[in-house]
C-alpha cells in the first residue's frame, strides 16, 4: 500500500463501488467518524523485503527472550534455596534468591515492553489521524466501518502475514502470564508454627530450657545492666539467637521506673497477671512494630511510649504497650520474665500472642485482656 497524503476535501464515496479498496472504505468508515487520515505510509513499501524480515526476526528474538526470562523466573521461584542457613556468604545459593527473581522477572518485563515497542515503532505503518469528538450510538453502517478498522489494523500489524512473529509473542507472553501468577503458588504453602513461635519457645529450641537474654554480642543479661529508666534490646542465647533467622524474637527490656511500674501491674493484662510476666520492674516488650513490623525501640521515658520510627505509631509503656497513637492497631506483646539462680534473666514461655503485624487468620488477645 503505498503513502496516502490526503490534503484536499473528502468526497462523497459510494460504499457499493466495486473498486473501492478496503482501505477506502477504512478511510471513509473514519471519516464518519470525525477522523481523518493525514498521513498513511507503511513502514516498508514493498511487503516481504530482507529489512523487514529481519526486524521481524529482532521482535521475535526480543519475545522468546522475554519468555526465557519468565521461564527463568519462575524455576527460580520455586526451585532456588532461599531458606536461611546461618550467616550466608555470598558464595551460599540463598544469598542469591532474590536478585535472581528480581532480575529475571524485571528483564523478562523489559524484553516484552521493547518487542512490543519496536513492533509498534518499526513494522507499523506510519499513521497520522485528526479526530472530532462526537455523541450518538452505532448505526449498522459504522459497524461494518467498525468492521473494516479492524481487518485493516489486523493486516497492517501483520498477524496474517507475520504467523512466526505472532507466535515468538505468544510463546514470549505465556511463560510471563505463569510468572505473573506463580507467586500466588506461595500461599498454598503452609507456614506451619512460621508466624506463632519465635526463638524464645524452649520447646522447640533450647531442648525445654528456659531461654536466657542476651545482647546482640552474646552477654547474658542481669539486672545490674540496666539502669532505672533505661532499656536494651535483647535476643534469645540460643544458636544463631541475634540473627535473622528468628527476625521476630529481638525484644525490648525495659527498666521501669518505680511509679511507672506501679501503673503497668495495676494495668497488667490477666493474661500476663496469670503468669507474672513482670520481674521487679523490669518489662520486656516485642520490639517489633505491630503496623509493617520496623523496631520499634525509640523509648520516652517521660511520656512512657514507645515510639516507631516508621509511620509514628506509639505504644503505651505503662498500659500493656497499647497503641495509642499511628496506624499501629495492636499491643506489642509482652515476653514473660524472671531471673534464675545465677542473677541472669530468662524468657518464662514464649511471648502469649504472637508478635509482628496481623495476619489474617491471627490470634488475638483474650477477649477480657482487649477491655
Ligand atoms: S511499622 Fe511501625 S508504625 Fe509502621
Amino acid at each position: 500500500m503505498s503513502a496516502h497524503n490526503d490534503d484536499s476535501q473528502p468526497e462523497k464515496v459510494d460504499l457499493d463501488d466495486p473498486k473501492l479498496s478496503r482501505f477506502d472504505v477504512y478511510r471513509e468508515g473514519l471519516r464518519k467518524d470525525g477522523i481523518e487520515i493525514i498521513h498513511y505510509e507503511p513502514r516498508f513499501a514493498k511487503p516481504g523485503t530482507a529489512a523487514e524480515k529481519r526486524m521481524e526476526r529482532i521482535v521475535s528474538g526480543l519475545f522468546l527472550l522475554s519468555g526465557l526470562f519468565a521461564t527463568a523466573f519462575v524455576a527460580a521461584y520455586i526451585f532456588w534455596p532461599w531458606e536461611y542457613e546461618g550467616a550466608a556468604s555470598w558464595r551460599e545459593p540463598q544469598t542469591w534468591y532474590t536478585p535472581v527473581i528480581g532480575i529475571t522477572l524485571g528483564l523478562s518485563l523489559l524484553l516484552f515492553a521493547v518487542g512490543v515497542l519496536t513492533w509498534a515503532k518499526k513494522l507499523l505503518p506510519i499513521e497520522e489521524l485528526v479526530q472530532d469528538r462526537h455523541d450518538g450510538g452505532s448505526a449498522k453502517e459504522d459497524r461494518k466501518f467498525a468492521e473494516s478498522t479492524v481487518d485493516t489494523t489486523v493486516d497492517d500489524m501483520g498477524i496474517r502475514r507475520r504467523p512466526f512473529l505472532v507466535k515468538a509473542a505468544l510463546l514470549g507472553a505465556a511463560p510471563l502470564g505463569l510468572a505473573a501468577v506463580a507467586p500466588l503458588g506461595a500461599l498454598i504453602k503452609d507456614p506451619a508454627d512460621m508466624l506463632t513461635v519465635t526463638g524464645w519457645n524452649a520447646e522447640k529450641y533450647n531442648e525445654g530450657n528456659p531461654v536466657r537474654l542476651m545482647m546482640k554480642d552474646g552477654a547474658l543479661v542481669r539486672p545490674d545492666m540496666v539502669s532505672a529508666g533505661g532499656q536494651i534490646t535483647v535476643y534469645p542465647a540460643i544458636e544463631h539467637g541475634a540473627s535473622n533467622e528468628f527476625p521476630t524474637a529481638p525484644s525490648l527490656l525495659i527498666h521501669l521506673r518505680e511509679q511507672d511500674a506501679e501503673l503497668l501491674r495495676e494495668n497488667l493484662y490477666p493474661m500476663y497477671q496469670d503468669v507474672d510476666a513482670l520481674w521487679g520492674n523490669y518489662v520486656a516488650y516485642s520490639k517489633i512494630c505491630t503496623h509493617v513490623g520496623c523496631p520499634a525501640s525509640l523509648y520516652e521515658q517521660q511520656s512512657q511510649r514507645l515510639l516507631c520510627p516508621c509511620h509514628q505509631s506509639q505504644f503505651n509503656v505503662v498500659d500493656n504497650a497499647a497503641p495509642i497513637f499511628g496506624p499501629a492497631t495492636r499491643h506489642l506483646p509482652m515476653l514473660p520474665l524472671s531471673v534464675d539462680e545465677d542473677g541472669h534473666f530468662f524468657a518464662k514461655s514464649d511471648f502469649l500472642v504472637p508478635p509482628g503485624p496481623g495476619y489474617w487468620n491471627r490470634p488475638s488477645l483474650p477477649e477480657e485482656d482487649e477491655q
